[in-house]
């Protein structure tokens, strides 16, 4: 599975450490930046060429660390057949994928530790959308808004 990553200024330390451990997890790992720590770099310069690689189909699926992931997930949820969420707990972390296809996992750099991040991000991997009908139906009346 290929996997996009960005992250702003308030996401970068995470994010390079999220780069190491998929890399050591066997997943191939796409950088969309930011490439060096700059306090005024903004969010949406890395969060929104990740999402539309995402619609692209250049990467499988893409986490996106800001500050508080809240702006990560404003900016990438813009970008038509992209599904992101700022995730801060296991259970949404595979639910997300398996009821609502969850295609990018935000986090907070500045509110989730190391530790918990590499086990949110497992999770969200690891889950696949079950295709139940219940849940196309719903993403399906999501979807009428992104023509
Ligand atoms: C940047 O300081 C910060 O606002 C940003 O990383 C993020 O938290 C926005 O949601």
């Amino acid at each position: 599975m290929k996997i996009g990553l960005a992250a702003d200024h308030g996401g970068y330390t995470l994010k390079k450490t999220l780069h190491s451990f998929l890399v050591a997890s066997g997943y191939e790992v796409v950088d969309y930046g930011a490439y060096e720590l700059n306090d005024q770099d903004d969010y949406p310069d890395f969060v929104i060429p990740l999402a539309k690689a995402i619609v692209k189909k250049e990467v499988d699926r893409g986490i996106a660390v800001c500050g508080s992931g809240v702006g990560a997930s404003v900016a990438a949820n813009k970008v038509s057949g992209v599904r992101a969420a700022l995730i801060n707990d296991h259970f949404s972390a595979h639910q997300g994928v398996e009821d609502d296809n969850l295609n990018m996992l935000c986090l907070g750099g500045r509110v989730t530790a190391y530790a918990a991040a590499e086990e949110l991000v497992e999770a969200f991997l690891h889950a696949s959308f079950t295709g139940l009908e219940r849940h196309m139906r719903r993403l399906q009346k999501v979807q009428l808004l992104e023509k």
